[in-house]
């Protein structure tokens, strides 16, 4: 080995033990150096990201976002900056970086970036940024005029007089939680605590220990924490996603309920369910005694799918809330992304458009609109395999799929290799081998690409 290839190599060793994320790219944006610790924050493999251009590999909103192509632009260094962007899989990263230009006798031949990462971080503050207290959910914050949320409201308010047991069902991001808190908000018990409890979170030894713990035999008072109930007391608990209880444990919650009145305590009990319960009952996930107790009073909660008359109140709902957590002012969304969220099924519900509309919130530029272009990556890939997934659609309308606007080459040509590829796999039964061999690419490339667009076999 020359003595100048073993420092390379050596230098290498050093890069993939630090701590740091290190990048490195030459002059045209082609990663040349790339080490664990950037791989581990990045999610990403080693093959997919070397000698590949790093605007192949991450979606940035705009180059000017990505820290290192910026230095080689500007060819100054940048220290602590804050960069959010997105892997191939679209899951969102943040890291904070301080970049440099490399010269090399006074030509530019690249830039380093070593980076932190602060994506959890991010996480926390954002949530916590706008995470609303429970305590002020009230029936004002649930938005829409569909008749069936109405009278889903209209129940919900009768039961703040009372202190029934109410069961409250509908999918995932309905607001379940959001209406277990209003009624208790409204009730007379909104002073006093309202407990959550996941039960899918419940094992079986843990039950009766989390919920009757403080009546248990033998146990000696004071070196236990106070059970559930004991917790609620003068108020409301809630047993979240009551579907996912062992039958077995189902059982013991019920033998516990039918102690009535001899119950110590005064807590109002509602529990949720994220499926119909009489098909949660048919399938033997919930047991029909605990459903006729709990569902005194029921409230069913439509999805947002069968209310898309709603859409444009609510989106107006969460552009106001993320103009006042952001102090932004965006005035609305385009037509053309009003049009798609009309033709999208919305399978996560509000919470789904909620999430949605806050990535485009981190999107936009300078802007006023959200256009399609703003929406977070993983949607526009969500939407982009409804429309191909549909087997009605004429090829040739193909260059029209979500609208006749005109759209960013780069995004076109990402629909088009994202069809182009979805047709090969199917025409070869998704044997990647045959599928890469046909398109003239390495199988690896291919993987890569079937990733990088989120590509599935059921989206056929
Ligand atoms: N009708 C609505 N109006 C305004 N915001 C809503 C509405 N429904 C849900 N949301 C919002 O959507 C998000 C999800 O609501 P929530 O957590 O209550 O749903 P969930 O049904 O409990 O979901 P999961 O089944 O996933 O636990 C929350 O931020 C909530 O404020
Ligand atoms: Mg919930």
């Amino acid at each position: 080995m020359l003595e100048s290839e073993k420092r390379l190599y050596m230098y290498e060793k050093v890069a993939e033990h630090l701590e740091s994320g290190v990048h490195v790219i030459d002059s045209t944006g082609r990663t040349i150096i790339y080490n664990r610790k950037m791989r581990e924050i990045e999610g990403m493999e080693i093959e997919d990201v070397l000698d590949k251009n790093l605007l192949d590999v991450f979606q940035f909103h705009s180059e000017e976002e990505s820290t290192l192509l910026k230095v080689l632009n500007t060819k100054e260094p940048t220290l602590n900056m804050k960069q959010t962007y997105f892997n191939i899989n679209g899951i969102e990263i943040t890291t904070m970086n301080d970049t440099f230009p490399i010269f090399h006798d006074e030509v530019l031949i690249g830039a380093i970036e070593i980076a932190r990462d602060i994506t959890k971080l991010e996480k926390v503050m954002r949530d916590h940024m706008h995470k609303r207290p429970s305590s002020l959910y009230t029936f004002d914050s649930i938005i829409g005029q569909h008749h069936r949320l109405q009278d889903a409201i209209e129940t919900g308010k009768r039961a703040t007089r009372n202190s029934s047991p109410v069961l409250i069902c509908g999918e995932i991001g309905t607001g379940k939680e959001l209406f277990a808190h209003s009624i208790h908000n409204d009730s007379a018990r909104a002073n006093h605590p309202f407990i959550t409890q996941n039960c899918s979170s419940l094992r079986d030894d843990m039950l009766e220990e989390i919920l009757f713990q403080d009546e248990q035999e033998g146990s000696s008072p004071g070196d236990q924490r106070p059970s559930l109930f004991q917790q609620a007391q003068g108020g409301t608990l809630l047993l979240d996603e009551i579907n996912s209880l062992p039958p077995s444990l189902q059982e013991k919650l019920l033998n516990f309920f039918s102690r009535g009145t001899d119950l110590p305590y005064d807590v109002r009990v509602m529990a949720t369910v994220n499926e119909d319960p009489i098909d949660a009952i048919a399938e033997g996930r919930l047991l029909k005694e605990l459903y006729y107790r709990l569902s005194i009073v029921s409230i069913f909660i439509p999805s947002l799918r069968s209310r898309k008359d709603d859409l444009p109140e609510i989106v107006k709902y969460f552009i106001d809330q993320f103009n006042h957590h952001f102090a932004m002012n965006m005035k609305g969304i385009s037509k053309e992304v009003m049009d798609i969220f009309h033709q999208y099924d919305w399978p996560g519900n509000v919470r789904e458009l909620e999430h949605v509309i806050e990535g485009a919130f981190n999107l936009v530029g300078f802007e006023d609109e959200i256009h399609f272009n703003h929406l977070p990556f993983g949607f526009r890939q969500r939407i982009l395999h409804t429309a191909v997934g549909e087997e009605k659609q004429d090829e040739s309308d193909f260059l029209y799929q979500s609208g006749t606007e005109i759209k960013p080459l780069e995004l076109f040509i990402e629909e088009a290799e994202t069809y182009y590829i979805q047709k090969s796999l199917k025409h070869h039964d998704f044997n990647i081998t045959k599928t890469a061999k046909s398109l003239g690419m390495s199988r690896q490339n291919l993987q890569y690409r079937i990733r990088k667009y989120g590509i599935e076999r059921n989206a056929f």
